[in-house]
């Protein structure tokens, strides 16, 4: 997989080839709203965000992994404004070719692959469940009938950070899934590792915005994607989990 998609064989093709422009549509940029009850978030109030965020080297400086969690949960408000610094849409660019968008982070051609699922098992103001951010309107889509699939990812996570049984298991977790066929659609040989690289990218912004707000951030390395496919119906060759962030509030 390394060798074949880096640019180290002039016989194979890497890089922005545009393969299937012209044999089927790209997929859009925006996902089609996932079906479900709509929980707009609470309003972001920019200028009180702008106010109370430290400077950019002593957030980088304090940062952490932090595994150990607080009594009380983390609220929605506080899990609002974490989506909308980190994951929102900031705006549709459209293109003659390929339907792109921007957000607050770096990625790949402007592609924007990636989704933001949220496996809640306890935040208060909402109930314990599987929910989908929709990037563009600040809202959560509650998925019905994810309950219990919602603890299984936090367990999951629980499982890849070493706690113990007797340890307070996180709040919740946020899936990031990659829509890896619009990447594909542009770029040959290097979908997968572009959307990866994206991830990458992601966990480093959620840390920095989780620690500006005094939460609790850990990344995982392992999860399992068939959890949230199968929970919320995904077709893995349209959209498939590729990396978990974990969030709670650090215990004192
Ligand atoms: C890509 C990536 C994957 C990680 N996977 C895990 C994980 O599965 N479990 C875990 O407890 N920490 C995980 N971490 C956190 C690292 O263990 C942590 O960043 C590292 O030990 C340095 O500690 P610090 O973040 O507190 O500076 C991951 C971090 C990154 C960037």
């Amino acid at each position: 997989m390394h060798e074949s998609s880096r640019g180290n064989r002039d016989a194979v093709s890497v890089g922005g080839t545009y393969r299937f422009d012209g044999k089927f549509p790209s997929l859009p940029a925006r996902k089609p709203a996932m079906e479900g009850k709509r929980l707009p978030l609470p309003e972001v109030d920019t200028g009180k965000v702008r106010q109370s965020s430290r400077p950019l080297d002593a957030v980088q400086t304090e940062r952490l992994s932090v595994r150990n969690y607080a009594e009380a949960p983390i609220s929605l408000t506080k899990l609002g404004e974490f989506l909308w610094r980190v994951c929102r849409t900031t705006e549709h660019i459209g293109d003659k070719r390929q339907d792109l968008m921007s957000r607050a982070y770096p990625a790949g051609g402007s592609i924007n692959e990636l989704e933001y699922y949220v496996a809640v098992r306890r935040c208060d103001g909402l109930e314990s469940a599987i929910y989908h951010y929709d990037s563009h309107g600040h809202a959560l889509v509650l998925l019905a009938g994810t309950e219990k699939a919602a603890e299984k990812i936090v367990d999951r996570s629980g499982m890849a950070m070493g706690l113990e049984k007797d340890q307070p298991r996180p709040d919740l977790i946020i899936v990031i899934t990659s829509r890896v066929s619009r990447l594909a659609w542009k770029y040959e040989g290097m979908a997968y590792r572009a959307s990866l690289m994206n991830a990458g990218v992601v966990f480093e912004l959620m840390y920095l915005v989780a620690t500006d707000m005094g939460l609790a951030p850990c990344a995982n390395g392992t999860g399992d994607s068939r959890l949230l496919e199968e929970a919320v119906g995904l077709d893995a060759f349209e959209e498939t989990p590729i990396a978990e962030f974990v969030l709670g509030v650090p215990a004192a």
